[in-house]
């Protein structure tokens, strides 16, 4: 057992989507299991595009229609400097990962994972930016989250 907050960064390629919706749905899985306090959790771009930009409406939405907020969220970029930062880089799809080794290093390789590997499956997030189906992101990253924690859960580790 450690004191040590575990920190968790989700990471997508705007941060404006997906990384959003995991971060506020983590956050909520763990509010409501009332262990908050043992966790950082951040969003973070593997692009500059949207640096600065509030979450996308449609994602807003969709995390409110299950009383979910995001207020006070803006896009940041992942830096290398992140890499000692966080114990978990949790990306949305191969592509978000091939960039996030190579802004963190060869050093942070082995904190990396795509989201959906936790539900045991090698599938991508649904990209809504393309679908244009934020309930079908929704879900995915729900389920990943979920997954997530009760991984975490079991390593027994806080
Ligand atoms: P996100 O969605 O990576 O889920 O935040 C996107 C946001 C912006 C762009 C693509 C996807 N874009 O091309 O600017």
């Amino acid at each position: 057992m450690s004191n040590d907050k575990i920190k968790i960064a989700f990471v997508c390629l705007g941060n404006i989507c997906r990384s959003p919706m995991a971060e506020f749905i983590f956050k909520k899985l763990i509010e409501d299991k009332n262990i908050s306090n043992k966790f950082i959790v951040d969003s973070k771009a593997v692009s500059h595009e949207e640096e600065g930009n509030p979450v996308y409406p449609p994602a807003r939405a969709e995390l409110e229609k299950h009383g979910i907020t995001c207020n006070g969220k803006f896009a940041v970029t992942l830096q290398p400097s992140d890499s000692e930062k966080y114990d978990y880089f949790i990306g949305m799809d191969e592509s978000n990962l091939t960039r996030m080794k190579r802004i963190l290093g060869s050093s942070a390789h082995n904190k990396i994972y795509k989201l959906m590997s936790f539900t045991g499956t090698s599938a991508d997030v649904s990209d809504p930016w393309y679908t244009n189906r934020f309930d079908v992101a929704y879900r995915d990253i729900y389920n990943g989250c979920v997954a997530f924690l009760e991984y975490l859960i079991n390593l027994k580790i806080f």
